[in-house]
């Protein structure tokens, strides 16, 4: 059947690198005979100018029926001063929330021709190719009792609270050895269950999943401070990593930095699986909508292409796809061509558009 795809470009630069992508899409459809049903739809701030709502109805259920979401980014200084809860970023949100998107799959990779774009040495990141997974919608972000109080005798109190239950935690546990079967047979959990009892039934759960379901994978444990200095230290020691809620926002936005560049790094988040094992799934990078430097042909489109070498890889089980699209990605960055955001001294700067259809051509080598 084919391939349902929603494509929801957003504002700012994510329409610019949005049209990028469908070109390798095309690329897909005619070369190696994928058939893809797109469907187009509005989101964030463009939303809102046609509809009055960052995430339409009509958006959402089309949303939910597809197989696939692609999408570019939201926000931008025209929407800034809109009402909180029809901002661009609430669409963002809400359709996360209403995709039940638990699984947030972070890559930090450093391509060797673009090892010097990091702050760290060379030899520390050169061929890094980490996953981290963070869990999206529970942990401490989302736990109750939450808010802040005023006691009898004035003091105010402000607290958060870290709540996993077991099925939360075993859904996460799954796509993450599921993950680590697909790749090198190793899975790092992070935690704090020297301090916190919620992640000692986190660490529990992990090694009874591996006991009982991945006796394949090799599984370790890191308490998240000792993890944090390690990402930094010697990231390459690491593989998959899962973690909590806001324990996997900090470590991914760490590891994120290991890679020197925003407009290289791709994401992809996952939901439950169905009958069938398919997940409802969204895929987008991890860059915003970049006003700085909208409408001018200067973004880099790598993270999202990358991110659709995502979705072929984990929504359409097509890796042999995906890496193709990596080894073009790979193949136009050694020939020298650079956005704005990554170049290097004695080598070309591209536009956004040139920068697509290097790939393509790339993709036609290959
Ligand atoms: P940003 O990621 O849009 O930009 C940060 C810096 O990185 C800017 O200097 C930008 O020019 C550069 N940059 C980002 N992506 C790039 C790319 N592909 N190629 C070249 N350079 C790139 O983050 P910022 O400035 O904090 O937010 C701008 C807007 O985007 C805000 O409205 C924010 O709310 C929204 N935003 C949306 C996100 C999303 O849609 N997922 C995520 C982050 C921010
Ligand atoms: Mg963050």
């Amino acid at each position: 059947a084919a391939k349902k795809l929603l494509i929801l470009p957003g504002d700012g630069i994510g329409v610019e690198v949005m049209a990028q992508v469908r070109r390798i899409i095309d690329w897909m459809a005619r070369k190696r005979k994928i058939e893809f049903e797109i469907t187009e739809g509005l989101i964030g701030g463009s939303s809102y100018d046609v509809h009055g709502t960052p995430l339409s109805d009509e958006t959402l259920a089309a949303a939910m029926a597809a197989d696939a979401v692609l999408l570019g980014a939201v926000g931008g200084p025209k929407w800034d001063d809109l009402p909180f809860d029809v901002k661009p970023e609430r669409g963002l949100l809400k359709i996360r929330k209403e995709m039940g998107l638990f699984a947030n799959l972070r890559p930090a990779t450093v391509l060797e021709a673009l090892a010097d774009a990091s702050t760290l040495k060379n030899e520390v990141v050169a061929g890094l190719d980490i996953m981290i997974l963070r869990e999206l919608t529970g942990g401490l972000y989302f736990g109750q009792p939450r808010g802040i109080d005023t006691l009898p005798d004035g003091t105010r109190k402000g607290y958060n609270t870290l709540v996993y239950t077991t099925p939360e935690i075993q859904r996460i546990g799954r796509v993450a050895f599921d993950l680590a079967r697909k790749r090198n047979k190793k899975l790092c959990s992070v935690d704090k269950a020297n301090v916190l009892e919620c992640t000692v039934l986190w660490r529990e759960e992990m090694i009874k999943l591996q006991k009982e379901e991945f006796p394949d994978v090799e599984l370790s444990h890191m308490y998240v401070d000792n993890a944090a200095m390690q990402l930094v230290r010697n990231p390459k020691q690491f593989d998959v990593m899962v973690t909590e809620n806001m324990f996997g926002d900090i470590l991914s936005d760490c590891a994120a930095m290991l890679t020197g560049s925003l407009g290289m790094l791709p994401s992809a988040s996952l939901g439950e699986a169905d009958a069938q094992g398919r997940r409802k799934a969204l895929y987008e990078p991890v860059h915003g909508s970049a006003p700085d430097i909208a409408g001018k042909d200067m973004a880099n489109p790598l993270a999202t292409i990358m991110s659709f070498a995502m979705c072929l890889r984990y929504s359409f089980d097509m890796a042999a796809e995906a890496d193709l699209i990596e080894n073009a990605v790979k193949n136009v960055l050694k020939g020298g061509l650079r956005t704005a955001d990554i170049m290097q001294p004695g080598k070309a700067k591209v536009s956004t558009t040139v920068m697509g259809e290097a790939v393509v051509r790339e993709l036609d080598k290959l």
